[in-house]
């Protein structure tokens, strides 16, 4: 530890978060994967990286609470080493709520756990970064970053701020080095930890069997852990600011 990178995500649960992780810890960064409650869940991750050879450790907190972001910046620096890149992977998945079903708290949250943590964690991590000459920041994102609707009024709100605030930071950091990428997935994820369980056991397996099981019409981690890699090293003169994933089968938001 502390000679390798450090991969930093934010939001590790065994979908994106965790494939991430897994493909930047076998390409020979030392992962840290962060996620708010499953300790078990996140001890599998874990071990699963160093078992297979690879080198990752683990933590356990609510990115919303009071200096939990910045704590935890401060603390990878400190122990594992230098963070080249940041997974910010958190989003503000509340299923579909008509306005009466949206109290102002939910609607808050939304905010704290999507733009007001990525403002956050850019305040510490972009100094240390450019301190170091560079440093990558990859935002995974939703459809509704892109388009209100109904149900929605929450989650877009909240994701669609952070993507502006994704290019402001872009803006101002792309000449220091910093390389800000927002990755939005236009379609379901094969992700047992969120959408699994905002559906539920029985319309999770389902849907799995549906869009599933070979079908590959959910997006699936593991195949999109490559496109992150792949971001966070691009050439400085070809770097891609927003990205699109969705699956073959799927028509793009804005044919929908
Ligand atoms: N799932 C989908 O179908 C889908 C579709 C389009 C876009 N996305 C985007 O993909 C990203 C998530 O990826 P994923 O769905 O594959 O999930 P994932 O990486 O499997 O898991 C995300 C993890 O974030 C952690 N988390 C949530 N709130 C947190 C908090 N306050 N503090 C610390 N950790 C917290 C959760 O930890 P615990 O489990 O320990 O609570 C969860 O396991 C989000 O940005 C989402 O908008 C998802």
């Amino acid at each position: 530890m502390g000679k390798k990178p450090v991969c930093l995500i934010l939001g590790a649960g065994a979908g994106v978060g965790g494939n991430v992780g897994k493909k930047f810890a076998k390409e020979g960064y030392h992962t840290v994967l962060a996620r708010r409650s499953d300790e078990e869940g996140l001890n599998k991750l874990v071990s699963d990286i160093t078992e297979a050879g690879g080198s990752a450790s683990g933590r356990l907190l609510n990115a919303i609470e009071d200096d939990a972001i910045e704590n935890l910046i401060i603390d990878v620096e400190k122990n594992e080493g230098p963070i080249e890149v940041v997974l910010f992977n958190l989003g503000a998945q509340f299923g579909d709520r008509t306005l009466e079903e949206t109290p102002l708290k939910l609607f808050e949250m939304g905010w704290r756990l999507t733009s007001l943590a990525l403002f956050r964690l850019a305040k510490v991590i972009a100094p240390i970064m450019e301190a170091r000459g560079g440093g990558k920041i990859l935002v995974t994102s939703a459809t509704s970053a892109m388009r209100g609707n109904a149900g929605q009024h929450a989650h877009a709100a909240a994701i669609g701020g952070r993507r502006l605030l994704c290019q402001s930071l872009n803006a101002e950091l792309g000449v220091k080095g910093i390389h800000i990428c927002h990755i939005y997935i236009d379609a379901a994820i094969e992700a047992p930890d969120t959408i699994g369980k905002l559906l539920g056991p029985e319309a999770y397996q389902k849907l799995l069997e549906e869009r599933g099981n070979g079908k590959d019409m959910l997006v699936i981690p593991e195949k999109v852990a490559d496109t992150y890699y792949h971001i966070a090293h691009q050439h400085r003169s070809a770097w891609s600011h927003e990205v699109d994933i969705r699956p073959y089968s799927e028509q793009p938001w804005w044919n929908n």
